[in-house]
Order: structure tokens, then C-alpha cells, then sequence
């Protein structure tokens, strides 16, 4: 019997009416090879791929589970489709076998896994998905016809609250706008801060903005608004206290992911400046006012990490011979796709000795440069509107201790902020 086409051209989908129920043509098949091509069916999305040359198509579901990032951008290794951010695997049925930082004889948790459609069938030059038990058993034929696959769908908002960079709760913090060198006395600049231009003065010494903000420092060589009263603790920086730390501030750089994915990606020791493929020894995370630290072994050096909120972020190493380095970030949330990054770099030799050779610094600096530009090549990838702060939207292994803790920081920062505007209000109104 001919099928019957919802439409007589460009068929879509052989479907229930009301129902994800059917076959659903996503893609060519000759279109599918080793490399993920995103596709839509049901309103879900997915990726199709052969993970290996030839091999028959498989259908998974189109967000790692891990932060949520588009697997669009996975490569297929060794049969498996990986997760270009931290290398998690998935097999053809979705099953993740494997999370490198839990090392060779940890056990990816059931959650890890992705979701796969029903059934994936090829017919007629075209990839067919089946998201859910259909009583079809195959897909149509076509008949000469060319049918129309559905557009590749919005990814799903995670359920939680996200921190992006408007968040309200960052009105009330310090943030980082300029470097203090660029302000001449008599001189301004202008800024972007929190979705708004900003124009910050100084005048016989003194730093003002326009719109006016609740303050305006110089610390660390940056200049700094509090656009409300700050709810949050400055970072300290022992080594800019120390005049034999030699210390060199990279250009700025700018990135279209929010402020939050970028601290996350800065405090991952799984990756950070390391091989993807390497286990992660178990850590502690110290809860400090305004943040939290961490100590820990990296590939046999000592390294700390402290951060304050909302984007204030320092790693301190110590390298063979006693020597430093230190690297600060600082994140200025400038709109929401749109966050600059501030990096200094300060190096002591070894036993705090000053004077750190020229080409060691050049060199430090060169590598400092390739890390931040990798970071920000990864990140334009990670297509998500701020850092989801309810922590079952993503899945946290034991390597993402400091991400948990970051995320509890912001959710507290949030809550803070909420409180602090709230009883303003309250006050406003008693006094109108
Ligand atoms: S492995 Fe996919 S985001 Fe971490």
C-alpha cells in the first residue's frame, strides 16, 4: 500500500498525530560520517555518527551530561564517541565506559550515560530515527521524494537557576573594568560592565564613574567598580605584595562564554595545563569568607588554588627549585555573551630570589598565552547562558570538587544579594 505523506512533497516524519511516536528522517546518509552532525526529531535533539568509517549510524542524545556542552564537537576515538572537554566516552549504546579522571579502575556512574532513540535504521540514502517504540516497524520508502528534517531544537534549559552576566547578585561586587596605567590623570575610559557602558574619571587623583557606582578602587594594577555594596571579600595576592616577584600582565582577551563557565573552567584540575587523559587524585576544598581554597598535587608540584567571588581566581605552583609562579584571572562580566579576562602572571625564583632571567619570562609568558587561548577556543564551544547552579542539572565526579564549591559560592552570592536588596527596598519604602 502507498504511504500516506503528512504533506505531498516534502515529507517530514511518519508519525502518530500527538505522539513522538514514528520515523523521523534527520539526516543523508552519505552527510553522516565519524564526526557528529546534530539533528532533530520529536522536538529532541541528537547527534548521528558512525563511529568507525563505514560502520552503521548511531543516534545519541546531543548534551554531554557532564557540563552540558554540545557533543556536536565529540570526536570518535577508538570506536567511542569522546567528549572534547574532559574525554568522557560513550559507546554506541550511550553507556559512558569511560571518565579519565576517575582514573583506569573507577566506574562511570549509570548517570553519565546518554540517552539513545528507539531505533535508527538507514533507507533509501537517508538516516531514520525512531525516538520512541513505534508499531512502524521501518521507515517509509521514499518514492523519489525528498523529505524535510525537522530543525536541529533549542538545547533543553537546565531546570535550576543559571548565573549569567547580568546576574542581579553581581551589582554588588567588586569587578576588575581596566588596567590602572590605561587612566591618565584628567583622562578617561569607558567601559562595559554588567550590560551597561560605564565612563570612570580620575580627577586630581580621585576615581569616579558615570553612571555614578557605589565605589571606584585602583587595587591589583586594575581599576575596579562596585556598582551596589559589595557583598564579597577581595581576593589577596601575596606575590604583588612582593617587590622581587617579577610580574607581567597579559593583554586582555575576551570570550563569548559567560563569566561563571570561565571561572569553572579555570578552577578544573582536570585539565587545566595537564594531558585530558590523567586520573585526579582526591582533593579537600576549604571553605574561606568570600570563597574557598584548595591544596593539591599536580604531576608531582604543589599547587594552590583560591578563589573569591564572583570571579576572582589565583593558582599558585611550586615549581622544581623552589621557584613560583603564580597566575591570577580576573573576570570582568561585561554582557552575557561577551566576558574579559585579566591575567597576570608573577614569578619568583627560587627561595623568593628576584630577578627571573628574561627568556624564562618570555617563555612562562608564551605558555601562559597558548593555555588562555585554548581555554577560550574550548570554551566557544560550551554554548550554555551561565553556570547552572542547581547541581543536579549537571554530574559531578570527584574531580569536580572546586566546581561544586563554585557553584554553592555564586548560589550563595545570589541569596545574599537577594536579602540585601530586599531589606534596601523595605527601607526605601518606609521612608517614601
Ligand atoms: S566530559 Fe563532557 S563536559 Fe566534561
Amino acid at each position: 500500500m502507498a504511504t500516506s505523506w503528512p504533506r505531498s512533497s516534502a515529507p517530514r516524519v511518519l508519525a502518530e498525530a500527538g505522539s513522538s511516536t514514528g520515523w523521523y528522517p534527520v539526516a543523508r546518509s552519505a552527510e553522516v560520517r565519524t564526526t557528529p552532525v546534530p539533528v532533530g526529531a520529536a522536538g529532541r535533539a541528537y547527534v548521528v555518527v558512525r563511529l568507525r568509517p563505514g560502520a552503521e549510524v548511531t543516534a545519541l542524545s546531543a548534551r554531554c551530561p557532564h557540563r552540558l556542552v554540545p557533543l556536536a564537537t565529540a570526536t570518535v576515538v577508538d570506536g567511542r564517541l569522546e567528549c572534547p572537554h574532559h574525554g568522557w566516552q560513550f559507546n554506541a549504546e550511550g553507556r559512558c565506559v569511560e571518565i579519565p579522571s576517575l582514573g583506569p579502575d573507577g566506574t562511570p556512574p549509570p548517570r553519565a550515560d546518554l540517552s539513545a532513540p528507539w531505533a535508527v535504521e538507514e533507507r533509501d540514502g537517508w538516516v531514520w530515527l525512531a525516538p520512541e517504540r513505534t508499531p512502524v516497524a521501518r521507515p517509509p520508502r521514499l518514492g523519489g521524494r525528498t523529505p524535510a528534517p525537522e530543525p536541529v531544537p533549542a538545547p533543553p534549559a537546565p531546570d535550576g537557576p543559571v548565573f549569567g552576566n547580568l546576574d542581579p547578585a553581581l551589582e554588588h561586587a567588586w569587578h576588575p573594568v581596566a588596567s590602572a596605567g590605561e587612566l591618565v590623570e584628567g583622562g578617561y575610559v569607558q567601559v562595559r560592565l554588567l550590560g551597561r557602558t560605564w565612563t570612570v574619571h580620575r580627577r586630581d587623583g580621585v576615581l569616579d564613574a558615570d553612571p555614578p557606582a557605589w565605589g571606584v578602587v585602583e587595587r591589583l594594577g586594575l581599576v575596579w567598580i562596585a556598582p551596589a555594596e559589595p557583598r564579597e571579600e577581595p581576593l589577596e595576592v601575596p606575590a604583588a605584595g612582593d617587590g622581587r616577584a617579577t610580574a607581567v600582565w597579559l593583554a586582555p582577551a575576551r570570550s563569548t562564554a559567560p563569566a561563571g563557565l570561565l571561572a569553572d573552567a579555570f578552577l578544573d584540575v582536570s585539565r587545566t595545563g595537564r594531558p585530558l587523559r590523567q586520573e585526579v587524585p582526591a582533593y579537600e576544598v576549604t571553605p574561606e569568607p568570600g570563597g574557598f581554597s584548595s591544596v593539591l598535587e599536580q604531576d608531582g608540584r604543589r599547587v594552590t588554588l583560591r578563589y573569591r567571588a564572583p570571579f576572582q581566581l589565583l593558582r599558585v605552583e611550586e615549581l622544581a627549585g623552589g621557584a613560583v609562579r603564580t597566575v591570577l584571572r580576573l573576570l570582568q562580566p561585561e554582557d552575557p555573551d561577551s566576558t574579559r579576562v585579566h591575567t597576570c602572571l608573577l614569578l619568583q625564583g627560587a627561595g623568593g630570589a628576584a630577578g627571573v632571567p628574561a627568556d624564562v619570562v618570555a617563555a612562562e609568558v608564551a605558555s601562559q598565552e597558548a593555555l588562555l587561548a585554548e581555554e577560550l577556543a574550548r570554551q566557544a564551544t560550551a554554548d550554555g547562558a551561565g553556570l547552572p547552579l542547581q547541581l543536579r542539572d549537571e554530574l559531578h565526579v570527584r574531580a569536580d570538587r572546586l566546581g561544586v564549591a563554585l557553584r554553592r559560592a555564586l548560589a550563595d552570592l545570589a541569596a545574599d544579594a537577594a536579602v540585601a536588596d530586599r531589606a534596601a527596598d523595605l527601607e526605601r519604602r518606609a521612608s517614601a
